[in-house]
């Protein structure tokens, strides 16, 4: 048997590499998209003068023989041109929008994987916070809606990655929690994500609609391996991961609320600067 402890840090090693390797392939999809993105944003441009050329031709139609008229007409009607004039431009601004979202994607992925960090940086907690939200949302997009209420935060020097880590796991027991809620109706459930100040801290507060957590459950959420999941579904690493970034990595407390049948809040509290806070104490 290993011990547990042991295990946790070897699991949070094995997200780092992971996290770097995340990154990587991030900014290696970035380049490629580029392009594309240039192309189809040349294409565009491209199409729009082609149209307006083709419309003069057509209107100098009537300037030809007859016979050399109406074989142009022919080839016309062949490809279908008013089918092309119609939809070439809005396939090319579908197009453009899949290639917007893979880049939000890859940006989102770049932002939360934040690899070898070995020291606590500023970070714009609201933005890293909507990455990770991002990443999470295949997760609980078929059970639950999510609400966003960001308020305006100081820079928190902190190691963000592993914040990412918690708020990650916490969200995707909450779609998992909603998931067995919702199972079998057409009901859906809402995750909220609220972040705010208090004092010299920041709160980000993640609220849920699951089925809550039982009593039997509840001293027990924290254990590293404790989980009531089937095997695959979960390996019950995730709490324990989540407070070990919270608390030991960046001074911060991670606690729950729970009610049966309506639903589990957790509450981060981070220091705004942990270094400051060392320093007065
Ligand atoms: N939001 C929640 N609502 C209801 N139960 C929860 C919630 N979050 C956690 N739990 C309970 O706490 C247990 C431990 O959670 P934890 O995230 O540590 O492990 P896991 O989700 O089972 O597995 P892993 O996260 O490693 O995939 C879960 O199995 C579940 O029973
Ligand atoms: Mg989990």
């Amino acid at each position: 048997m290993s011990d547990p402890s042991h295990e946790a840090l070897r699991q949070a090693q094995k997200i780092e590499a992971l996290g770097r390797v995340a990154s990587g392939v991030a900014h290696e999809i970035n380049t490629p998209v580029q392009f594309v993105r240039d192309s189809v944003n040349f294409a565009q441009e491209a199409v729009r003068d082609l149209l307006d050329v083709l419309r003069a031709y057509e209107s100098a139609l009537d300037l030809l023989p007859p016979a050399e008229a109406a074989r142009v007409r022919a080839i016309a009607e062949d490809a279908d041109i008013p089918y092309i004039v119609e939809n070439l431009p809005l396939a090319l601004e579908r197009g453009m929008d899949g290639l917007q979202r893979v880049a939000e994607i890859v940006r989102s992925l770049k932002d939360f994987a934040h690899p070898d960090q070995d020291e606590r940086k500023p970070v714009d907690l609201n933005r890293s916070i909507a990455s990770t939200l991002a990443i999470a949302r295949n997760e609980y997009k078929l059970v639950a809606d999510l609400v966003t209420n960001f308020h305006d935060l100081p820079p928190v020097v902190c190691f963000v990655g592993e914040l990412n880590q918690a708020v990650l796991n916490i969200v995707v027991n909450a779609a998992h929690a909603i998931a067995d809620r919702v199972a079998g109706t057409d009901q859906r459930g809402t995750i909220a994500v609220t972040t705010r100040i208090d004092d010299q801290h920041v709160v980000v507060i993640i609220k849920d609609t699951g089925g809550g957590i039982p009593e039997s459950v509840r001293a027990r959420m924290f254990e590293p391996f404790f989980t009531t999941k089937e095997a695959g579904r979960g390996t019950g690493q995730g709490l324990a991961i989540a407070k070990m970034a919270v608390c030991e990595r960046n001074k911060g407390t991670l606690t729950f609320e729970t009610e049966m049948g309506v639903g589990t809040t957790f509450v981060l509290r981070i220091p705004i600067d942990p270094t400051a806070a060392e320093l007065a104490a």
